[in-house]
Formats: structure tokens, C-alpha cells, sequence
């Protein structure tokens, strides 16, 4: 089958690499005249484990290629997938759309003969309608079949979440599109990955659907550390005694600084969006999100608190920028905002992170950079974990101890056992566990 991919970014790059794996054809488009010139020297723009390996061997086989020019791809196309970026819109909050109807557009003028447009970039209840529209507008004879198809995968993740979903979901209103996305996936129900087909609009509210309820109960599990500092509980042992129960599962209960990253932060926000301007407010979801707004601020207080209430000119190192382990994506990456407070404190800040310092430089100031985590240490009079990444996880503490001026480890990700900490003359604050000093609870109420 022939694949024309619009946008290779995180997403576009990605099943554009796997779905060259499962066979097809695919080009990857991009409007970013540097990026598909990296892409075509093998020079992967984004971190993302195994995908420099999957992009080269799908190019050597010929099934997987690279351009900034649409229109002969998408003639040329069976298929046509929209995977550009659907922001938050600057002052609303609303999903940003002109990415995908100017793609919508340019698809209009360029497709030959039955082409079949999917929407895998997450877009609002209805966008799919108005994709028809744009594109019968653009060509009145255009014979397209719109369907929405959004995307689970998490970054860090990526490749095995997209070979080996959980489901796929299609939003699809006639047979010809539905027989052409069985096929597209036919490579994965053979290895029995379930294919939900559904209307477009059920589809698309999927999507956000499924990232709300996660962004939600990471939430649930941060407001039970915030009662657990207050009880004298454990928030782990919470978490693993409600997660042991099937009907909630274990996975997204890991209390922390608050969800950050490209897709929960403005995909809930969008959702509360189209929620109030259908006239049926989803008020767990806005309270998730002031909730999780207000806890980052909250986390650069707890280190502050630590620290004895004054942190003006004193040095906080912090491990960890990007919003998660294993990707080099800082977008609302809950370190932005923790820094920013203590800068506005008065703290200097030294930082340290695998893979993430390079986009780092692009949205913070006045940090310093560090060559690893003991480089970071050195003469701090604090240590955050910010970011769960491994290499953080089993640190040298006697070696970072004898580097630091005050040996405080705030562990923003519940990393260490406090018992090990403690052994080695540190202090110990970490989220929602007993044996903090109680100097040390957050005060969200403050905010
Ligand atoms: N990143 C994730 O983990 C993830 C997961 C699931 C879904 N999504 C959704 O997928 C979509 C894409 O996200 P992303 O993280 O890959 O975004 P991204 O910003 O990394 O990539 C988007 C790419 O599209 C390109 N582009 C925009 N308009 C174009 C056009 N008209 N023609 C050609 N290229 C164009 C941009 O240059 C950019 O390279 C978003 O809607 C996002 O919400 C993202």
C-alpha cells in the first residue's frame, strides 16, 4: 500500500518508520526543509529509543522515504495520514487546527483518484466533518473518504506502543475507507491487536477521552500524596493497595511534580474547551487541570521549604528536564515551571538531563549546564529529581555527598528508599511518604 505521511514529527516520523516495517510504502513529508534534510542523511531529529535502527533499515529497503514536497506523494497515494501538531491555541486554550486544515488543503489539490485521508493527529470532536468540508471546498471532485485513526503512543515508548497497541481505533463513515484501513492494519490483527471501528466523532473523542481519565488519575494518586504527607501515610503503599484492584489498575498511579509533556496539558485543556462550548461542562477535568497547574509551582515551595524556608543565592542542582525518562521532549515539562519559581526565589540553578539539555537551552535562562549528575552537585546546597531517568537511580550518594555543600536530596519522583538516604547523612524529602519533617508538607492551599 502506498502511505503518504503529512508532518514526521514525533508522531509522523514514528508510524511512518513502523508502518514501512509492516510493509508499505511511505513517504514522510514535512514542511521543515532542515529536518528532512537530517532525515535523509539518517539523522534522526527527535530522541526516541530504537528509532534510528527502524528508520535506516526501512530506508535501505526502499519502503521508506523522505520529502518537503506533498503534491507527488499524495497523487501518488493510497492512503494519506495528517500527523502535523494541533497546539494549544495562543490565549484560548482550544486546539490549534490550521495545521491540519492547510495540510486538509494541499491534500484536496494534490490527490488522484480514491485516496483515502486520515486524521492521526488529535483534533477536536468534529474536526473530521470539517476536513471533508476544507477538502470538497478545495476540489469539489476530489473522492476521498475522511476518517480519524488518533494516536496512543507514548513517547519513550513509541516504537513497541505503535507495533503492539493495546487497540486501534478507527473512526470511519463508509465500507471503501473502512477495507482500506483493515488493510493498512492487517500486519497487526494478525498479532491479534484488537481494531475498534467506530464513528468519526466517537473516534476523536476517544482520543481525548482516554488522555483525560490518565491525566486525571495521575492527579488523584498527587492529591493522595498531598493527604498521605498530612496523615502520616505512604502514598506508594496506597497506590499499590488501590492498583492491585483490576476495575483500577496499577499503571499512571506513580504520585509526582504533576503531568507535564506534548499531549496531556493541552489535550485536557482542549477538551474543557469543547466541553463548555457544547454546554455540558466536564468539571473533573477542569478541576484536574487547575489541580495539576498549581502543584508544579507547589513542588519548587516543597524544595524551598526543604531548604528552611530562604533559598535567596543559595545553588539547587536539578536532575531530570524533560517531562518524562527516555524522550528529549520538554513541552510543559513540569522542570520549566519548578525552575522558573526558584529562579524568581532567588536560587541559582544547576541542571543536568541525558538527553534533554539541548531544547533546555531554547526555553530556560541563567542555567547552568552540567557534564552529569556529580558535575550538577558540586557546592549545591540541594539535589532534585525532577525527572525518573535511570541513570538516576542508582547514584554514588557517599560521592555526591563529599561534592555538595549541604547534603539535601529532594526526590520529586520517589526513587530512593529513604533508609538508604538517610545512612548516608542526607536529608530526605520526597512525595507522599512518611518520615518527611512535617516542616516540609505542601501548602497548596497557599497558592
Ligand atoms: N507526541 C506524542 O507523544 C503524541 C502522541 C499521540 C498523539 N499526538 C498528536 O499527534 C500530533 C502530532 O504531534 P507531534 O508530537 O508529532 O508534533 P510535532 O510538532 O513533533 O510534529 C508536527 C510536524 O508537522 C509538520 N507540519 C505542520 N504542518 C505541515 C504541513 N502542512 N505539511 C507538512 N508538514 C507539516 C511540522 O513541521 C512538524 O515537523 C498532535 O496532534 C499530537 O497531539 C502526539
Amino acid at each position: 500500500m502506498r502511505i503518504a505521511m503529512i508532518g514526521s514529527g514525533y508522531v509522523g516520523l514514528v508510524s511512518g518508520a513502523c508502518l514501512a516495517d509492516f510493509g508499505h510504502e511511505v513517504i514522510c513529508i514535512d514542511k521543515d526543509a532542515a529536518k528532512i534534510e537530517a532525515l535523509k542523511r539518517n539523522q534522526i531529529p527527535i530522541f526516541e529509543p530504537g528509532l534510528d535502527d527502524l528508520v535506516a533499515s526501512n530506508v535501505r529497503a526502499g519502503r521508506l522515504s523522505f520529502t518537503t514536497d506533498l503534491a507527488e506523494p499524495v497523487g501518488a497515494a493510497d492512503v494519506v495520514f495528517i500527523a502535523v501538531g494541533t497546539p494549544s491555541r495562543r490565549g484560548d486554550g482550544h486546539a490549534d487546527l490550521s495545521y491540519v486544515y492547510a495540510a486538509a488543503r494541499e491534500i484536496a489539490l494534490a490527490a488522484k483518484g480514491f485516496t483515502v485521508v486520515v486524521t492521526k493527529s488529535t483534533v477536536p470532536v468534529g474536526t473530521g466533518d470539517e476536513v471533508e468540508r476544507v477538502i470538497r471546498e478545495a476540489n469539489p471532485d476530489a473522492d476521498v473518504a475522511v476518517v480519524s485513526n488518533p494516536e496512543f503512543l507514548r513517547e519513550g515508548a513509541a516504537i513497541d506502543d505503535f507495533k503492539r497497541p493495546d487497540r486501534i481505533v478507527v473512526g470511519v463513515e463508509g465500507e471503501r475507507g473502512k477495507a482500506t484501513m483493515s488493510e493498512v492494519y492487517r500486519p497487526l490483527y494478525l498479532n491479534q491487536a484488537p481494531i475498534l471501528f467506530t464513528s468519526r466523532r466517537s473516534s476523536e473523542l476517544i482520543k481525548y477521552a482516554a488522555n483525560a481519565f490518565l491525566a486525571m488519575k495521575i492527579t488523584f494518586i498527587n492529591e493522595m500524596a498531598d493527604l498521605c504527607e498530612s496523615v502520616g501515610a505512604d502514598v506508594q503503599a496506597v497506590s499499590r493497595g488501590i492498583g492491585l484492584d483490576n476495575r483500577i489498575g496499577s499503571k499512571f498511579l506513580h504520585a509526582g511534580p504533576g503531568y507535564g509533556g506534548s499531549c496531556f496539558p493541552k489535550d485536557t485543556l482542549a477538551l474543557v474547551k469543547t466541553a463548555q462550548d457544547h454546554g455540558t461542562p466536564l468539571r473533573l477535568i477542569e478541576t484536574t487541570v487547575s489541580i495539576n497547574d498549581q502543584r508544579k509551582r507547589a513542588m519548587a515551595r516543597k524544595v524551598i521549604q526543604a531548604s528552611g524556608g530562604d533559598i535567596r543565592g543559595r545553588k539547587v542542582a536539578i536532575l531530570g528536564l524533560t517531562f518524562k525518562p527516555n524522550t528529549d521532549d520538554m513541552r510543559e515539562a513540569p522542570s520549566l515551571s519548578i525552575i522558573q519559581a526558584l529562579q524568581d526565589a532567588g536560587a541559582t540553578i544547576s541542571a543536568y538531563d541525558p538527553e534533554g539539555m539541548a531544547p533546555a537551552r531554547q526555553l530556560l535562562t541563567d542555567v547552568t549546564y552540567a557534564a552529569d549528575a556529580y558535575d550538577a552537585a558540586a557546592d549545591a546546597d540541594a539535589l532534585v529529581i525532577v525527572t525518573e531517568w535511570n541513570t538516576f537511580r542508582a547514584l554514588d550518594l557517599k560521592r555526591l555527598k563529599s561534592v555538595m555543600k549541604t547534603p539535601l536530596l529532594v526526590d520529586l519522583r520517589n526513587i530512593y528508599r529513604r533508609d538508604d538516604v538517610l545512612r548516608e547523612g542526607f536529608r530526605y524529602v520526597s512525595v507522599g511518604r512518611p518520615g518527611d519533617d512535617g516542616a516540609f508538607q505542601l501548602d497548596v492551599a497557599a497558592e
